[in-house]
């Protein structure tokens, strides 16, 4: 996995870099040396300047303030995004008030609760599909990969059905959200040239529903309006982007996080399969201790957070993971608790921007849990697990022993 091209970090209060390959794996531990040295705003010149707060109150103040920190970019780069506030170039996640909360409404139907839970029994037989996949098993002695042949081809699936896009395009999917999450470092021409075989298969794609509209989001983008209109073709284009990557990476790696969990704690797998109905708070526990999204900010304006000096047009990392280990808002947060009752964690986002695929999720994770260990009630780890590189956490590489 390449890792960043500022090289390895010196010292993380004062040159942080989520794209170094050792801070994924070692997040937590990083995040808690930073807070109990007296460092609760880390910052590093790369990226042309970034600030990274680690308690759960200055991640909320950050992403609560929109007047001092804009949308318009979320995923930290060499670069700055081209397209222009207030819609940016995914909207909603990209847009800024008042044009955010116009973009987020039109989402809001499509992603109801009643709406999402009609999607259980297909999300079930998918699991079930790809455990039967894995074939034969002789317990003690087969290894299966957790990550690559289940958790990654969950939510993929689920959201190339419900745009409308072909499901065998899912290795193309997987390989785009790479480019938009991970070819982070590289120059900004490197970065548009990456993007250009997105583009153009989304105009085809477009095209056809166009052409052929059927009951899928893409075609109800082409259909809704904002004050009478049509939504531009660059507002659809960025929406399918959005949630082709909000909706990936993202739950594939709080799946595969989970399972990790569970394979390294076989008194926690027990307890689950032994009492089903602790799968609700098991799996916001997982949620919490295992946030994988880090989103980011551009600073708007100068201006003086907490005795950082922020500059215009810096970065600011918002690692709601972190955040979800204060001391201070969580009891014991280092332990993994799966029948723990008060949970306000902020995997999800704090602030308007919140997840909107928050039902989705979660019902994703429940069921990939649930037909998992339905399956296999005992497994444990059984090799080296490698993590993704950059702001979405995850295992990428989880192979375990069915015993
Ligand atoms: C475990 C899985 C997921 C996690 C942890 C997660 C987390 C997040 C977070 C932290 C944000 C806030 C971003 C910010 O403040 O800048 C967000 C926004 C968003 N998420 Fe998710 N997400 C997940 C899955 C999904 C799924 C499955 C979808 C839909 C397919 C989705 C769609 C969105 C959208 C559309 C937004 C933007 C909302 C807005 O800007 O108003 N997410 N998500």
């Amino acid at each position: 996995m390449s890792g960043s091209i500022y090289g390895p970090v010196t010292d993380w209060a004062t040159d942080f870099d989520h794209a170094e390959p050792a801070y994924n794996p070692n997040a937590p531990e990083i995040w808690s040396e930073l807070v109990e040295g007296g460092c609760p705003v880390a910052h590093s010149d790369r990226y042309g300047g970034m600030w990274v707060p680690l308690t759960h109150e200055l991640v909320k103040e950050v992403a609560y303030d929109t007047t001092n920190f804009t949308s318009r970019g979320v995923v930290v780069s060499t670069g700055r995004p081209i397209a222009e506030p207030p819609v940016g170039p995914a909207p909603p996640i990209t847009s800024d008030p008042p044009f955010h909360q116009v973009a987020r409404r039109l989402l809001l139907p499509p992603f109801a609760p009643k709406i999402i839970a009609g999607w259980e029994d297909e999300i079930r037989k998918l699991c079930l599909g790809l455990l039967d996949k894995m074939g034969d098993v002789t317990p003690g002695e087969t290894v299966v990969d957790a990550a690559v042949q289940y958790a990654q081809h969950i939510p993929v699936n689920v959201i190339a059905r419900m745009l409308g896009l072909p499901i065998e395009d899912d290795d193309l999917f997987r390989g785009f959200v790479h480019t938009v999450l991970e070819k982070v470092n590289v120059s900004v021409e490197e970065r548009l040239e990456a993007m250009r075989p997105l583009d153009e298969y989304l105009t085809v794609q477009i095209q056809d529903h166009i052409e052929d509209p059927r009951d899928d989001l893409i075609s109800y983008l082409l259909g809704v309006e904002i004050g009478g209109n049509p939504l531009t073709p660059e507002h659809v284009r960025g929406t399918i982007v959005l949630l082709l990557v909000a909706g990936i990476d993202t739950t594939w790696s709080a799946i595969g996080s989970s399972l990790w969990h569970l394979a390294n704690t076989p008194e926690d797998l027990a307890r689950l399969v032994a009492e089903p109905a602790l799968i609700d708070t098991a799996v916001e526990e997982f949620l919490r201790a295992y946030a994988p999204v880090t989103m980011a900010r551009l600073v708007a304006q100068d201006n003086d957070f907490h005795g950082c000096p922020m500059k215009a047009n810096e970065w600011v990392l918002l690692p709601f993971p972190a955040a979800n280990r204060d001391p201070e808002m969580f009891e014991n947060p280092d332990d993994v608790v799966i029948d723990r009752i008060e949970n306000r964690h902020s995997a999800f986002g704090l602030g308007i921007h919140r997840c909107l695929g928050s039902n989705l999720a979660r019902l994703e994770l429940k069921i990939a849990i649930e037909e998992f260990i339905g399956r296999y009630p005992r497994f444990e780890l059984a090799g080296d697990v490698q993590w993704s590189v950059g702001q979405i956490r995850g295992p990428r590489v989880l192979p375990v022993r069915i015993s």
